[in-house]
């Protein structure tokens, strides 16, 4: 029979466009709009052009009052799903009886129900905001393009300085395909009584993704990794499937530059789990002399080898989400200076004059109070945290004054090295060196860090995190493995050096052995000299480590650095014993045999020695 479709461009009655014109977007995109508004009904719609004046208008209706609820202040893992016909597709097999770990999956039939349980006239009384972004450099070949339909007017202030959004995107867009983003707070109107002015559905809370329609729906939460849909869910989660499907790899990685005292630069990039120092290393200020740090990028990058076989990297954002806890003059004061205009602090604290206040500054002047991120006034020092943990600050890169000047070069940045670490308070050495890229790819399977409170886990157990992406895989990780060790098959690749660090082990008192931060520029001087091929390692079972005296300690006073490099054995061999039971557990045959036989080959290593 016939199919009757509305036209294109119609819209449900009574939903009417109070900014921008609907016929004036590509036809794909108007369709997506007028499907998705059938659907959510919101009262009217707003097509961002991405504006200062659009920006500014949405930002004095968000000032009026903005206390976030606190049961919405991080992602939530288990709340986030990949959707795929077949679940080995999307996550690996786990041993009967264990969870899994790696990923959580729903099946066609169960999400229908559950999405249909949820945006069905979630956005009554609600505009929905329609924006085009490009993940990377507007118009470059590898970059991305996606719309995001969204009822929150903080998640557009917030994409407006995390992605490259507005006219010029619709633009360049053109009959292209896009990403399909739909967001909701889920939360209609009339809303219920809420002593909080930030809508969100905690109960109902689902982040979805379907990686073959590149397509994203989350729901009921407000909060950055839920509801910025460029950020996690595109640039990590659709993205790993489409470099899969292509060929790169979309990681969670800083991206740094390091120039010597020579001149000489080298880029790095390092994958760190949440709240583990990515961006405080991709804005160090070295402390070494001579030493200079330009940044390309805090969170995400998107690598591939080029004709010539050599790995470049782009950096597919334009802000910084940034952990605020801890950042201060002292540790990060790149960042301090970056966030000092156009930026959006989420869960931190309030001062009396009108600023912002977190754990790790230095307190007011005693006339100055503090507000809580709950709203407690004069707030005192004691048992309870004036800002969240996993406080944000979300600020402009262009407001960074250490940004490397091809951070916006389509043709991406060469990677030297690749870095991988997590807090290991624990038997980890301050810096190892892989043997090859294999038993890099090993290494990083097995990486593990305390919980931090950037998502709903509670603090200090330590969990595996492999290439800090356990909370992003697109697809199954047994798969993703394959596809990084793939990298090595073409003779032509030069693969950089991986190297694992850890600034956070622990002296028996519970004080870090290594002072970190700024410091660190010493251990990344040696990454860069290893990278000149200088004879500075010994090798250890679990892999190159540096020669003594190789790592510059002048002027670093009393440094136990036996103990920051000891590799004691039976913590070791423990360590492979329960690599292998997660291995067995939560990957069982995905695991790739050559990621196997490295763990097979330290444990004969360690037992040698
Ligand atoms: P996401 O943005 O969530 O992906 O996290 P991130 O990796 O960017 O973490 P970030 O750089 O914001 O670091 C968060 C925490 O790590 C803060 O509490 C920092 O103080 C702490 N930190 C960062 N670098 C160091 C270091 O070298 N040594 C120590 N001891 N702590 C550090
Ligand atoms: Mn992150
Ligand atoms: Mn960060």
């Amino acid at each position: 029979g016939l199919l009757l479709r509305r036209m294109a461009s119609q819209l449900p009655v009574g939903c009417s466009v109070i900014r921008g014109t609907l016929s004036f977007l590509p036809t794909k995109v108007q369709n997506y709009v007028a499907d998705q508004a059938e659907v959510c009904q919101p009262d009217n719609i707003y097509i961002c052009d991405g504006s200062k004046e659009e920006n500014e208008a949405l930002i004095n209706q968000l000032i009026e009052d903005a206390r976030t609820d606190p049961r919405d202040v991080a992602r939530v893992e288990s709340k986030t799903y990949i959707c795929t016909k077949d679940k080995r597709e999307s996550i690996p097999q786990a041993k009967d009886g264990v969870k899994g770990q790696l990923g959580n999956w729903m099946g066609e039939s169960t999400i229908k129900k559950e999405l249909d349980k949820r945006f069905p006239g979630c956005m009554k009384g609600r505009t929905m905001y329609v924006m085009a972004f490009s993940m990377g450099p507007v118009g470059s070949p590898v970059s991305k393009i996606g719309v995001q339909l969204t009822d929150s007017p903080y998640v557009v202030c917030s994409m407006r300085i995390m992605t490259r959004m507005g006219d010029h995107v619709m633009k360049v867009l053109g009959d292209g395909d896009f990403v399909k983003c739909l967001h909701s707070v889920g939360v209609p109107k009339p809303e219920p009584p809420s002593q909080y002015a930030w809508p969100c559905n905690p109960d109902k809370t689902l982040v979805t993704h379907f990686p073959h329609d590149r397509e994203i729906k989350s729901f009921g939460s407000g909060y950055g990794g839920n509801s910025l849909l460029g950020k996690k869910c595109f640039a990590l989660r659709i993205a790993t499937t489409i470099g899969r499907d292509e060929g790169w790899l979309a990681e969670h990685m800083l991206i740094m530059a390091l120039t010597n005292p020579k001149g000489e630069k080298k880029y790095i990039a390092a994958a760190f789990p949440s709240a583990c120092g990515k961006t405080n290393l991709a804005m160090m200020k070295p402390t070494l002399p001579g030493w200079k740090v330009e940044c390309v990028g805090d969170d995400i990058a998107w690598m591939w080898f080029d004709e010539e076989g050599q790995l470049r990297a782009i950096n597919p954002e334009s802000g910084f989400f940034g952990v605020a806890p801890g950042t201060s003059n002292k540790t990060n004061p790149v960042a301090m200076e970056t966030c000092t205009t156009g930026t959006i602090f989420t869960n931190v604290a309030e001062t009396s004059d009108g600023g912002f206040w977190w754990e790790g500054l230095p307190l007011p002047e005693e006339d100055v109070s503090i507000t809580s991120w709950l709203g407690e006034k004069n707030w005192k020092p004691g048992s309870t945290k004036a800002a969240h943990p996993n406080s944000r600050f979300c600020t402009p890169i262009g407001n960074c004054p250490i940004m490397d000047k091809d951070w916006e070069n389509p043709k991406g940045v060469p990677i030297s090295a690749i870095l991988f670490g997590g807090r290991r308070p624990q038997g980890v050495p301050l810096v190892y060196e892989a043997f090859n890229w294999q038993h890099g790819v090993f290494i990083a399977s097995a990486m593990s860090s305390e919980a931090t409170a950037a998502a709903e886990h509670k603090t200090k157990t330590v969990m595996r995190d492999p290439f800090a992406m356990r909370p992003f895989f697109g697809y199954n990780f047994g798969k993703y493995m394959e596809h990084w060790l793939s990298m090595s098959k073409n003779s032509k690749n030069k693969l950089p050096k991986i190297f694992h660090v850890n600034w956070f082990r622990l002296n028996e008192n519970g004080k870090f052995l290594w002072p970190g931060f700024g410091e660190n520029s010493r251990v990344l001087e040696w990454v860069t000299r290893r990278c000149n091929g200088e004879d500075i390692v010994d090798s250890s079972p679990i892999g190159f480590i540096p020669k003594s005296g190789t790592i510059n300690t002048e002027g670093l006073g009393q440094l136990d650095m036996e103990q920051l490099f000891s590799i004691p054995k039976d913590y070791w061999l423990e360590e492979c014993k329960s690599v292998r039971q997660y291995y067995d557990e939560q990957l069982g045959e995905d695991l790739p045999q050559a990621i196997r036989d490295e763990l097979d080959a330290l444990e004969t290593r360690l037992q040698a020695a």
